[in-house]
């Protein structure tokens, strides 16, 4: 028996992302936040900047991504607690607290951080740090890219001027002086440069809570990201301890269970399934599942390892033999043209999310071969944007080939990763624009999945 958790035991182990441009207070609103709600801090351009001092340390050639990439893969960083502010940074057993914040250091930054090799190693360190849990993550790309599944996304801005004016003060505590009009070209050059990436440019995620912080004190500030992880908390606190019919979401008819039920022993037998993260996050409401897609045996397979009743959505081709529409409609497969972005399919698939139904979909929208995950089609993210339910991303491997289980038994694996959802509705209207955006965090979510898998499948375990 799973015992309830405690309110408490929520907030302390949330990830909270703070994302927004240079500038914007993050560093220091998010050392209050994490000191008054008691989680870690992780200063995220701080770990690009001492790859950026190791660099320069070790007379890398700055102008070499797969050098300077070398650096950031063998680099080893980590974040002391020291009752002083700031946090102390250690890069490879050095204090470089003070030294990442040199002007050196400062210059070559953005530069540094736009390898993708960099990025690559930082965003995987980044996960690492929040994989427990109870953690406040400051940085550009935070929530849209590095934890598009934690529960409480702010978006930090300000205006120009106003940022410029606390750069400026910033600089004369030090005994810098320098002109206002300086300060703000370059606060400018850099919001073009970190907004200029290719691959992590700094935007608001989607279903970020905004916060302008143009009128507001760092107390200020902090009390507001405090605000929005409480209501975070206690919705999610709801949402675990529902008393009314908690198991009406994980209703099945009975053909379903049956079915599902036979495929996943067989799955297990046959091809060794093995299911990661199960039930790790289950609450009481629905959700979009999205898979990544190599196999036709997908659908039943992933299906049958989630312990609800589902729909699917399924080529409009499958359904010409009358038999075998007649088995899978009873599965609850909707008729769909894969060309196109569907209206008829989009409607029925929200009215089922309406009801209470969940849906596993397929955000490739087609079988991608091979170790790469495709782009999502901008189905996956309206559905769930319009329809308020949480994504869980899931990552299937081993379906392919599954015609060679005669030779070598195959081992299929399905990972479970935690739900992706929304901290402010207001930032989560449905456009094309952000439907298309939220189909990357998905998939970003499932790339993580990938990772987890490729780098520790063997220690995951699951069962
Ligand atoms: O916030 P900061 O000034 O310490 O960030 C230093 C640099 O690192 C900045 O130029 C942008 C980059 N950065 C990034 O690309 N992605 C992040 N998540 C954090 C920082």
């Amino acid at each position: 028996m799973k015992t309830r958790p405690e309110k408490n035991e929520i907030l302390e182990r949330l990830v909270i992302t703070i994302d927004g441009p240079a500038g914007s207070g993050k560093t220091t609103t998010a050392r209050g936040v994490a000191r008054r709600l008691n989680l870690r801090h992780i200063d995220t351009g701080a770990m690009y900047r001492a790859v950026t001092w190791k660099v320069l340390e070790t007379g890398t050639d700055i102008r070499d991504g797969d050098r300077v990439g070398r650096v950031a893969l063998d680099i080893c960083i980590a974040f002391a607690d020291h009752d002083g502010s700031p946090k102390t940074v250690i890069a490879d057993g050095t204090d470089v607290t003070d030294a990442i914040r040199s002007s050196e250091v400062t210059e070559n930054v953005s530069l540094v951080s736009s390898y993708p090799l960099v990025r690559k190693a930082m965003v995987r360190m980044q996960r690492r740090f929040a994989r427990s849990g109870g953690v406040v993550l400051e940085g550009r790309d935070i929530g849209s890219v590095v934890l598009p599944d934690a529960e409480v996304k702010i978006y930090l801005d300000a205006s120009t001027e106003e940022r410029a004016r606390r750069r400026l003060k910033e600089l004369e505590a030090k005994g810098v002086t320098k002109g206002m009009d300086e300060v703000r070209e370059s606060i400018e050059r850099r919001d073009r440069l970190d907004s200029g990436h290719e691959l992590s440019p700094l935007k608001i995620p989607v279903g970020a809570h905004i916060v302008d912080t143009t009128d507001l004190t760092i107390d200020g500030q902090v009390a507001r990201v405090c605000e929005t992880a409480t209501r975070t908390a206690a919705r999610l606190f709801e949402l675990m301890t529902a008393e009314k019919d908690p198991n009406r979401f994980k209703r099945e008819k009975p053909i379903y269970r049956l079915g599902r039920l036979t495929i996943l022993f067989l799955a297990r037998i046959l091809f060794g399934l093995r299911i990661v993260g199960r039930e790790g996050y289950e609450f009481y409401e629905n959700y979009v599942y999205a898979s990544n897609h190599r196999s036709n045996v997908d659908p039943p397979v992933v299906g049958s390892t989630i312990g609800r009743e589902l729909a699917f959505l399924a080529k409009e081709s499958l359904f010409r033999n009358k038999l075998f529409g007649k088995l899978i409609a009873t599965y609850n497969a909707i008729p769909t043209r894969r060309d196109a972005f569907d209206r008829r399919v989009i409607r029925r698939a929200l009215a089922l999310l309406d009801a209470g139904g969940s849906l596993l979909i397929f955000p490739e929208g087609q079988r991608v071969a091979g170790e790469r995950l495709g782009d999502a089609k901008a189905g996956v993210g309206y559905l769930a944007l319009k329809s308020g339910a949480p994504v869980v991303p899931i990552y299937v491997s081993g379906t392919q080939n599954l015609g060679r289980a005669l030779i070598r038994r195959p081992r299929i694996t399905v990972l479970r990763g935690r739900p992706i959802r929304v901290t402010d509705s207001a930032t989560a209207e449905p456009t094309g624009a952000n439907s298309r955006e939220f189909g990357r965090m998905v998939m970003s979510a499932i790339e993580t999945l990938h990772e987890d898998f490729e780098n520790d499948g063997k220690l995951l375990g699951g069962s």
